[in-house]
């Protein structure tokens, strides 16, 4: 098949380069360095390939984009491509100028990443002093230079007390919208999924709180809230279905159908600096792998929601199974169904383990995100 409508978006890890360690990072255990960075003009090519193929919007993430000090060029030349500009960020690098200088040169909105609500919790988490001092100082900023503001918090067994003074800070700080987000459990957070994995109880009270705040902040702010696969009956509909709607280009050049897809072994990926983006997203062997539906197996195959969740998730079938070509065992038609929730309920059972921080990684050291023998373990 190929792909017959041209991507939403695009995210453009910039770099993996990032002064936080959050220990729930999507990001590759196998962070790439520096030294492998696409250049400023490979990106200004990405830039003007996207905005060929009709891309609308551009999302500058990472890491950390804001290590780079040719992102202005970058922006600039998105907004000059016709391209709606968004900087996912974690506040601590950029000071107001810098901010400003980014508006100036056309970014469109900021998404800022929170921690927790209370300092010492999100300084822990995030793994970096001062840290949220420097985050609402931030939020500040983005307000005064005149563009509107989304909060992300990534929620967890260690902070999900938060939730309502996470609400709150939302409104302080002038944000527009707020994303509650559970934690996805892939690469890091796959490795700190027993530090992170929240109980039944605390799920179930974060829901009535996101529900209603939603009914009480109706108008004023909206809260976007995306809940944690393990005590899902359904899977979500993740990327809005393989190869369908999204594209990300990782800092060095790989081309890749989902941010976390590099987690998937045996999927190969090919390269901006080798191929043509849009060749790439039409009929590249991994984009191409789990698009559509001609891949599935049962139950997915002759099931009515084939073409609404896509199967769920593929990162997370190999993260659990082994294997991305299975349903996604948060489906409760799989029949790993149970067998994955038994996996949160042991994770929530014992001592909570310290985290085990985002960085690069050790020589030697394990991989982490390896898939748990799902398949293997007895119900
Ligand atoms: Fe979705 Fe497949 Fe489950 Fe049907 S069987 S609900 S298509 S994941
Ligand atoms: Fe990769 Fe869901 S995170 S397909």
């Amino acid at each position: 098949m190929s792909a017959q409508q041209p991507p939403l978006a695009l995210l453009a890890e910039l770099s993996h380069r990032c002064p936080l360690q959050c220990p729930y990072c999507s990001n590759p255990v196998d962070l790439v360095r520096r030294g492998l960075e696409l250049g400023t003009g490979d990106w200004l090519g990405v830039v003007e390939q996207a905005a060929a193929m009709g891309i609308l919007q551009i999302h500058y993430s990472g890491g950390e984009p804001t290590v780079r000090d040719d992102l202005e060029r970058i922006v600039a030349h998105a907004e000059e491509s016709g391209l709606y500009g968004n900087l996912i960020t974690s506040g601590v690098l950029a000071d107001r100028e810098r901010l400003q200088r980014l508006a100036d040169a056309g970014l469109q909105h900021v998404q800022l990443s929170v921690q927790a609500a209370e300092e010492g919790n999100a300084d822990r988490i995030g793994g970096f002093a001062g840290g949220h001092e420097k985050k609402i100082r931030f939020a500040g900023w983005v307000r005064e230079v005149g563009l509107p503001l989304t909060l992300n918090a990534v929620v967890h067994r260690q902070n999900m007390q938060d939730l309502p003074a996470l609400i709150d800070l939302a409104r302080q700080l002038g944000a527009t919208r707020l994303e509650v987000a559970h934690v996805q459990y892939y690469g890091w957070a796959l490795r700190n999924r027993a530090a992170l994995m929240p109980t039944r109880e605390q799920l179930s009270w974060a829901t009535d709180v996101v529900e209603d705040a939603r009914e009480r902040l109706h108008g004023t702010l909206v809260i976007d809230y995306v809940v944690p696969d393990y005590y899902a009956r359904r899977p979500k509909a993740c990327m809005g279905g393989w190869g369908r709607r999204f594209l990300t280009v990782a800092p060095d050049g790989q081309v890749l159908p989902c941010h976390a897809a590099q987690s998937i072994a045996g999927l190969s990926f090919e390269n901006v600096r080798d191929r043509p983006l849009d060749a790439i997203w039409r009929n590249s062997e991994a984009f191409e792998r789990y698009r559509g539906v001609d891949w599935m197996p049962e139950p997915c195959r002759g099931c009515d929601r084939r073409e609404i969740d896509w199967g769920g998730c593929r990162c997370q079938a190999f993260a659990l199974l082994g294997d991305a070509g299975l349903t996604d065992p948060a489906c409760e038609y799989s029949p790993f169904h149970e067998r994955m929730r038994a996996l949160a309920e042991d994770d929530t059972a014992g001592e909570t383990p310290p985290f085990d921080y985002r960085r690069i990684r050790v020589r030697g050291a394990p991989p982490a995100g390896r898939p748990v023998s799902l398949r293997s373990r007895g119900s």
